[in-house]
């Protein structure tokens, strides 16, 4: 909300002004172009300026009667303007993707992305690739082939990303001194944008003699491929039969545009399918993979997996048909979440109960069997089963409550520091992350235990306690586990 009421207005982005003393320019979102003459072109242009941020009717003619004196006995003129420029789809009510909140939410899902440039013709326009990435709140390294450099300098890419951009297998530095395995194990998305017929040649092969293949075949993170070519090139068998190997082998790979061939003059250039899509598409795919490629295999997941194919509810001392009553008390005084996160969810018992209580639920675990047997406790609400790993999260969020009950207990050391990042990525300021674990005085089981200092130092500084109080996990052993209850604040 703006201070003078709802937010009505703003300007299309695709829309674009061009002033000049005898009239005015407008090319509208309906691809047409509109001549002011310099009267009204004047209002006009103020208008665009003005609505480059959203404003409600209201504020809008508070400050067009501001800076134009003689319309201020002249509203329906300011109306008028107003009206044509909606037509012409200059000016439009913002949108999700124009909303301030949204955009906080774009640099909340931020992250880390590895893009891999080659010796493709596409490299000359990664500046504007990377710049959008940045833009959307990922943290952008660039790797980039020998090839690659005669097309774009480094520097620009630097200046851009606010990273070092890695040239090469060899191109090592005290930060990354093994640069592709740093690399690998950093990203949690490698882009390969545009990729060349030769690159994608090594990838089919596996062939690591170059720094941008040889992080794509070592990293667990999702790989996505944007061939960019010349058509010819592109449908050539050879490179077909790669990209083949490569979609079998895991990777994403993305059909290319529809493009002009670079190597015929200007004249005599005819649509053709070859180059990689354009920034914003890249970014859409890349969101779109990130949020459903599947979290990878780890040896903790098999032996998750083994204990829920093992064990009846009854038999899991994590276990509890009911929401705890300490649990309960605290939804009902936090302020009510549009969107809850369980994790490690189990059978799915603790998001039921959310569910039922009218939230909306995203319940993950380790573990493909649990999620298998809490498809039937779930079945009917809304309620989101998701295999993923807390501490290398395929989430994107924001989630304004996330409920770990009995999960960071289980955690080994090495892991905490990731499982805060990921939180941190998740919970957006000022919401809430409520904590159950076993308590230091509670000795009888193989977890991390607890005391309500370690607690708030381990989540600190990215969540401030609002409370931290004795409890309990009431599931079958008795007595029911000694446990801390922590409720934690999102800090800024
Ligand atoms: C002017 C020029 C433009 C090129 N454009 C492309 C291209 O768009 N796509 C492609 O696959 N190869 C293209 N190539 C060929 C690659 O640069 C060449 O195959 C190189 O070995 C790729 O190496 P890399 O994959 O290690 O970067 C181009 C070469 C030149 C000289």
């Amino acid at each position: 909300m703006t201070p003078g009421g709802p937010v009505g207005l703003r300007r299309v982005e695709a829309a674009k002004v061009v002033e000049h003393r005898d009239a005015t320019l407008v090319l509208g979102g309906d691809g047409r172009v509109h001549r002011f003459p310099a009267d009204s072109g004047a209002l006009v242009a103020e208008v665009m300026r003005l609505l480059a941020r959203p404003r409600s009717r209201d504020e809008l003619h508070a400050a067009l009667t501001e800076r134009f004196e003689d319309v201020g006995t002249n509203t329906g003129t300011i109306d008028q303007a107003i009206e044509h420029l909606k037509g012409v789809g200059a000016i439009a009510a913002p949108g999700p993707s124009a909303s301030p909140h949204s955009h906080a939410h774009a640099r909340g899902s931020g992250r880390k992305v590895v893009l891999g440039l080659t010796g493709a013709v596409a490299t000359a326009m990664s500046p504007h690739l990377a710049a959008t990435l940045v833009g959307a709140g990922h943290t952008v390294r660039v790797a980039m082939t020998k090839a690659a450099r005669r097309f774009v300098t480094p520097t620009a890419l630097e200046v851009i990303t606010h990273q070092p951009v890695v040239r090469g297998l060899w191109h090592r530095t005290p930060e990354l001194p093994t640069p592709h395995i740093n690399l690998a194990e950093w990203a949690e998305a490698v882009v390969v944008c545009p990729a060349s017929a030769t690159t994608l040649s090594r990838l089919a092969r596996g062939d690591c003699s170059d720094l941008v293949s040889a992080l794509a075949v070592a990293t667990s993170a999702p790989v996505v491929l944007m061939p960019s070519m010349n058509a010819a090139m592109y449908e050539a068998p050879a490179v077909q039969r790669n990209l083949e190997l490569l979609r079998d082998d895991g990777f994403h790979v993305v059909l290319p545009g529809f493009g002009h061939e670079v190597a015929h003059a200007p004249s005599q250039r005819a649509p053709a399918m070859g180059p990689a899509p354009g920034p914003r598409e890249v970014l859409a795919v890349l969101e779109a993979v990130l949020q459903t490629a599947s979290v990878p295999r780890s040896p903790q997941m098999a032996e998750w997996d083994a204990r829920y194919r093992e064990l009846e509810p009854e038999q899991m001392p994590w276990h509890t048909d009911v929401l705890d009553g300490d649990l309960v008390d605290v939804l009902s005084v936090l302020p009510r979440p549009q969107n809850v996160l369980d994790l490690g969810t189990g059978l799915g018992t603790v998001a039921r109960e959310l569910a039922r209580r009218g939230l909306t639920v995203t319940a993950s675990d380790l573990s493909a069997v649990a999620l298998s047997r809490a498809q039937t406790t779930v079945a009917g609400l809304p309620v989101k089963l998701v295999h993923d790993d807390i501490t290398r999260t395929r989430l994107v969020g924001p989630f304004e409550l996330v409920l770990d009950r009995a999960v960071l207990h289980l955690l080994p050391e090495a892991q905490q520091a990731d499982y805060l990042r990921c939180l941190s990525r998740l919970v957006p300021r000022g919401s809430h992350l409520v904590v159950k674990v076993h308590a230091a005085d509670e000795q009888r089981f193989d977890t991390r235990k607890f005391t309500a200092e370690a607690l708030e130092q381990l989540l600190a500084p990215a969540f401030e306690p609002v409370r931290i109080t004795d409890s309990s996990l009431p599931g079958p052993v008795t007595p029911p586990a000694k446990a801390l209850l922590g409720v934690f604040r999102r800090a800024g």
